[in-house]
């Protein structure tokens, strides 16, 4: 058996286990394979993990940066209480508008919001309306971006927020210190900021599973 059958089937049996589908998000996949996007949303035992995470953090309000078709933003928005709000920011229109539906059948329509537009912008925008802070913020975009992603979430957060960087391994690429790869470089530039940042303490962690080889980075806002 190849190594990445065998992470399959153990992210199979984890997942069957611990992070069950529903008609909701099966449907979600369905509609974002049926649009054309990418494969690319969080597996469901990452999902999962998301949405423990929001609840740990008492999480009411969460920002995600790079939505798809909505896969890891219902996961999230599960984890918000009744008056909980989510926005999440997407630069593509068509990913956006599958992203709305899903989120529609998943009843979160009333408590999440996406903007479309470079994330950049929109978060230039969303500061400018002086929100309450995030609780939680998941930074899953353009890589090149990730070292702004997390200097904007340190703008728009508070002591004990949680700040979580997806995609920070990409099948290892993350060692290379030469690398001209934009995203490995940016994500290196994000893992450094968390390290040296005197607001922040953070960790990385590699996965291996339906995803392939890569890994997340978590940072606690610090007082
Ligand atoms: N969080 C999703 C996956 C996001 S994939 C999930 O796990 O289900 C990355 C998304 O970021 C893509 O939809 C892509 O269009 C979007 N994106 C890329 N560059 C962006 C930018 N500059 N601003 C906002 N979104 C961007
Ligand atoms: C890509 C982006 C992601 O956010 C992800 O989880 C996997 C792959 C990509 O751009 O290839
Ligand atoms: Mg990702």
């Amino acid at each position: 058996m190849s190594e990445s059958q065998l992470w399959n089937d153990v992210d199979d049996y984890f997942t069957t286990l611990l992070a069950p589908s529903d008609d909701i998000l099966t449907a979600a996949l369905r509609d974002s394979d049926a649009a054309g996007l990418p494969p690319i949303n969080v597996a469901p035992n990452q999902g999962k993990l998301l949405q423990l995470l929001a609840q740990l953090q008492g999480a009411r309000r969460v920002l995600e940066i790079g939505t798809l078709g909505g896969y890891s933003t219902i996961w999230l928005g599960r984890a918000l209480p009744a008056d909980g709000h989510l926005i999440t920011f997407e630069y593509d229109p068509g990913h956006a508008e599958v992203a709305r539906g899903n989120l529609a059948r998943a009843g979160l329509d009333k408590i999440s919001e996406v903007r479309v537009g470079a994330a950049l912008e929109s978060l230039a925008k969303l500061a400018d309306e002086d929100p309450e802070p995030y609780d939680l913020v998941f930074i899953d975009a353009d890589k090149v971006n990730n070292p702004h992603y997390v200097e904007w979430a340190l703008k728009l957060t508070r002591p004990g927020s949680l700040i979580i960087v997806d995609n920070v391994v990409r099948g290892g690429a993350v060692t290379d210190p030469d690398s001209t790869d934009p995203s490995v470089r940016g994500t290196r530039a994000a893992l450094e900021l968390i390290s040296t940042h005197p607001k922040l303490s953070g960790t990385a962690v590699q996965t291996v599973g339906s995803k392939g080889y890569d890994g997340f980075a978590l940072a606690r806002v610090l007082p």
